[in-house]
């Protein structure tokens, strides 16, 4: 696909400065202080606090000397309230620099608070590239390896007044600083380790094929590939294996920056709508629709999933370009199965009367755009009935 337009210009964005390492978590006070940070504001996950992992950045920001404002109060999925009660703690302080530190959640709030500003509005008026300036710092500390939310240009707030969730995206959004620790992600359970994990996954693919991927994007992708399959079966085998929890925070930051400048498709308009509606968490979704997306998407994308091969280990020479896009795809359901994760909709709750309301909402979502295949709602109600059976198209067993 992107063969065909080797001159196509592109705009990339990515963080100002990454620091990455054991124990990088000790360098976040000289970094603010080189970024012009006087007053940070930390946006942290109350469970993430509670356990301690805050303690590294608020001794590294008081040794530099900066003034420090904690707010711990981010429990699950950010709402609106949550963003309004941060924006007025915020102002009041008068900090120049919010730092999230936690799941996506945690991020996706701090880039919130950051970027609206006094602000007090819906949310959703700024929907897509609504959000373009910010007068503060920010810097963003995952404690999971999966969304990406470090380096993306996205957030995603539930709007209480509307009850709706707003993706929110714009350059704004991209923090300054993206600081990857992976001694903070020690003791993220197995099954979380695993979801997150095919949410990184999922975003590498879907990245590669997209239509809107460019030379970097599709490099950051492949490499995320690379580096994933190998990880993430020993980091959710041992949690404790610093280098593979090293390498899967580098996985999932190269899968971010490939999603957020070539943007998704079909497994995340669909993995939307099942986890709004059954609350099923956002990696297992995605870990159920994969292999079918793909398999639906093949047809417009072979060649692309056949390069994805050689990355996921399944590549043996003298196989056909055919022969390692089913390879490509198969491989995913296997690590999905070795993970241990669920692989159709009866084992998540779904059942065949959902469907048709599910595909109705996956049209709509906006990460369709990117999908490398044109779709259509009987297209999706099919592949959803494929995804109820468990079993995969014709060629794929
Ligand atoms: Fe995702």
């Amino acid at each position: 696909m992107l063969q065909s337009q080797p001159y196509r210009g592109f705009t990339f964005r990515s963080p100002a400065v990454t620091v990455c390492g054991g124990n990088a978590i000790h360098q976040l006070g000289t970094v603010l202080k080189d970024l012009g940070a006087s007053h940070v504001f930390l946006v942290a996950d109350r469970l993430v606090h509670q356990l301690g992992l805050t303690r590294g950045c608020e001794q590294s920001i008081a040794l530099s000397g900066l003034s420090l404002t904690l707010f711990s109060d981010v429990e699950g999925e950010p709402d609106s309230q949550l963003i309004r009660r941060g924006q007025q703690q915020l102002l009041a302080c008068g900090a120049d620099f919010v730092v999230g530190i936690g799941g996506g959640s945690a991020l996706d709030a701090a880039k919130a608070i950051a970027v609206l500003g006094d602000y007090d509005g819906l949310i959703s008026v700024f929907k897509v590239g609504g959000l373009a300036s910010r007068h503060v710092g920010l810097g963003a500390i995952p404690t999971t390896a999966g969304t990406g939310s470090e380096v993306t240009d996205i957030t995603v707030i539930k709007e209480v007044e509307t009850g709706i969730k707003v993706p929110v995206k714009g350059p704004a959004l991209v923090p300054d600083l993206a600081l990857l620790d992976p001694a903070l992600m020690l003791d993220v359970p197995a099954s979380i380790t695993a979801a997150t994990g095919i949410d990184t996954l999922t975003h590498a693919v879907e990245a590669y094929v997209s239509r809107n991927a460019n030379l970097l994007s599709r490099a950051y992708a492949y490499h995320a590939v690379e580096t994933l399959v190998q990880a993430l079966p020993v980091a959710v085998g041992y949690g404790h294996d610093l280098d593979r929890r090293y390498e899967m925070a580098v996985a999932a930051y190269k899968a971010g920056l490939a999603f957020s400048n070539a943007g998704l498709g079909l497994t995340h308009a669909i993995a939307h709508q099942v986890g709004a509606r059954y609350h099923i968490a956002h990696g297992v979704a995605n870990a159920v629709l994969l292999p079918y997306v793909m398999a639906f998407n093949a047809l417009s994308c072979e060649a692309d999933y056949a390069e994805l091969a050689q990355a996921l280990g399944v590549a043996r020479e003298g196989m056909t370009t055919r022969e390692k896009c089913r390879a490509s795809v198969l491989a995913v359901r296997q690590l999905v199965l070795d993970l241990g994760l669920p692989t159709n909709f009866a084992d998540i709750g779904i059942v065949e009367r959902d469907l048709p309301q599910l595909a109705e909402q996956a049209m709509k979502d906006i990460c369709l755009v990117g999908n490398p295949r044109q779709v259509e709602l009987a297209q999706i109600e099919s592949l959803l009935k494929q995804v109820i059976a468990g079993e995969l198209p014709a060629g794929y067993c």
